[in-house]
């Protein structure tokens, strides 16, 4: 039986499984008590005032006024899949993960988005795409949160809520809907200089994807993976699409968000129902744990840096497929609630900062969108595995749990005796990893202070064309500003990544190139960047 068969007692009922059809040869109402007419409210006379009596008017008119819940504060537009995760067995070295042991298939729903547009949003907007996957493992959910661009705007999750009310639309005119096109957009992102790397890759083609069928995904952090006997690795996670990747040009992106504004989704479902299952090979990048968590020179704690392929090769380790359009949008696309703590045993998190204010902040957002603690309860979030969490009540509780005792120890129910510690075997057990002596400071370390030699990376990765698209790119959004000391402030920060660059935009603009503030770092290209080639 599927979840959506299960009566909240944990038995399938006939009544529940009408209920969740809607079908049957009579309606009722919600309390099952049976109709006889929908299309007339209850009246004093065909041609009088309407009864406040008529309950099945108020009951159906109630729950229409209640449909909609928030959209998510970001990424509120998206599309999702179901399908299968096989691995190849090729991490069972670095990890004791038991999804990533040799050929277990694993159950995943995956979720791709844009960031800033709200629910009802154009799909082929430039702007950063999301790329979540729950895989519903025998040892609990583990939900890999990434996105389509492997480095984020910041390196503290404390500036979240700064990125995010500067990249929205003006809270006085609520425009620009999903484009960076702006002031505020353009104000933080050149004040804030630790946003150059995204900001190129967002400019770059990276930022129109053709399909979510063609995006690569990244779970951007550097995660730190635990095997059998103890061992740890430092990794990155990456999505390789199995189509290659691709992009749309500006002119094709424009005409298509006015004569398709579903093209994604539409891509997405129209290829799955066809059978053209898109595939992606899931990968990693490792690096030895080392104190200083840094791999040549590459401080791995900044979330705005990528290790070069070339420096560090992406390992096949298993294969996505997603066979299976959602039956409901609303229960499977919208209720799905992703979070970087779902972890299983044999994968852990390290101190990026950024990465410690998100396991704060998806709970607490859920809780507010979902409406109460209890979302885990709903049949897209809930593991595969058993569950036993001695948690109780609260809004839309939808268990009848049994026993008298949610509490351990406890020496009443018979059951489970708890001991704290005897249960390592098969259980999360956090690494131990040692925290260096330390005073409490608001700062960042200085590996984090070099904000332009990534971005030079990028740039001369590119072809003449993919060049050439990123030059027009941010002279039609910077065009867009109104204030000449963005734009003005905008090209400073391109003169700091490449002359050709800021002299580009600066023609495109009619202002005036400026000299680079910073020595031009001495970077080589990593042609596993150029989507020329792929
Ligand atoms: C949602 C990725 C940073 C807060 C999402 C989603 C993705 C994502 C893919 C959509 C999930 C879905 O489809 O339901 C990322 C990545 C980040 C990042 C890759 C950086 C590496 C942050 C930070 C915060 C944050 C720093 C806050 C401090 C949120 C919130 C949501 C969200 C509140 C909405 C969740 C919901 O309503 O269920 N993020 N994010 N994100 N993200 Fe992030």
């Amino acid at each position: 039986t599927g979840p959506d068969t299960v009566s909240p007692t944990g038995q399938p009922t006939g009544a529940d499984q009408a209920r969740m059809a809607q079908s049957g040869s009579y309606l009722t109402n919600a309390q099952g008590t049976r109709l006889y007419d929908t299309d007339h409210s209850l009246k004093a006379g065909p041609r009088g005032p309407v009864l406040l009596q008529d309950h099945h008017l108020r009951e159906k008119v109630m729950h229409f006024d209640h449909e909609r819940i928030p959209e998510r504060v970001v990424h509120a537009r998206g599309a999702g899949a179901h399908g299968v995760f096989r691995s190849y067995g090729t991490a069972a070295n670095v990890t004791k993960a038991a999804f990533l042991a040799e050929d277990v298939e694993t159950p995943v729903f995956v979720r791709f988005s844009t960031v800033l547009g709200s629910r009802g949003s154009s799909d082929t907007v430039r702007d950063t795409r999301g790329f979540a996957t729950k895989f519903y493992t025998s040892e609990g959910v583990f939900d890999l949160v990434g996105n389509n661009i492997p480095v984020f705007f910041i390196q503290d999750a404390i500036k979240f809520p700064d990125v995010i009310h500067a990249g929205k639309p003006h809270p006085d005119r609520e425009i620009p809907q999903a484009q960076s096109a702006h002031d505020t957009f353009w104000d933080f992102v050149t004040l804030h200089t630790e946003a150059t790397h995204h900001t190129l890759w967002n400019m770059s083609d990276r930022g129109i994807p053709r399909s979510y069928r063609t995006m690569e995904g990244f779970g951007v952090h550097t995660f730190r993976l635990v095997n059998a006997a103890g061992e740890t690795t430092l990794v990155k996670f990456h999505w390789k699409p199995k189509l290659g990747v691709h992009s749309l040009v500006w002119e094709e992106a424009q005409i298509i968000n006015g004569v398709d504004p579903d093209f994604h989704r539409r891509d997405l479902a129209d290829a799955i129902e066809a059978g053209a299952y898109p595939q992606w090979e899931f990968g990693i990048q490792t690096f030895p744990d080392t104190p200083d968590q840094t791999f040549e020179g590459i401080d791995l704690l900044d979330p705005t840096n990528i290790v070069p392929e070339e420096l560090a090769p992406v390992q096949p380790i298993g294969l996505l497929t997603l066979d299976r359009n959602p039956s409901n949008f609303f229960a499977e696309t919208e209720q799905v609630a992703f979070h970087v703590g779902h972890l299983v045993p044999g994968i852990d998190i390290t101190d990026d900062p950024l990465l410690a204010g998100r396991l704060f902040s998806y709970l607490d957002t859920q809780i507010t969108r979902l409406g109460g603690p209890n979302f885990p309860q709903l049949p897209i979030n809930r593991p595969h595995a058993p569950v036993n969490d001695m948690l109780r009540d609260g809004m839309h509780q939808t268990a009848v749990h049994r026993g008298t005792a949610p509490y351990r120890p406890n020496s009443l129910d018979g059951g489970c005796p708890f001991t704290p510690g005897a249960h390592l075997d098969g259980a999360y057990v956090e690494t131990p990893v040692r925290i260096p002596e330390a005073t409490k400071v608001r700062e960042a370390p200085e590996s984090f202070d070099d904000h332009f030699s990534q971005p030079r990376r990028f740039w001369l990765s590119m072809s003449a064309p993919e060049r050439e698209h990123i030059i027009g790119a941010y002279t039609f959004e910077l065009g867009k500003c109104y204030e000449q000391a963005i734009r003005e402030r905008a090209l400073q920060v391109l003169a700091n990544i490449d002359p050709e660059l800021c002299e580009g935009v600066a023609a495109g603009l009619g202002l005036p190139a400026p000299e680079p503030t910073v020595p031009l770092a001495d970077v080589a290209p990593s042609p596993a960047l150029s989507q020329v080639g792929q």
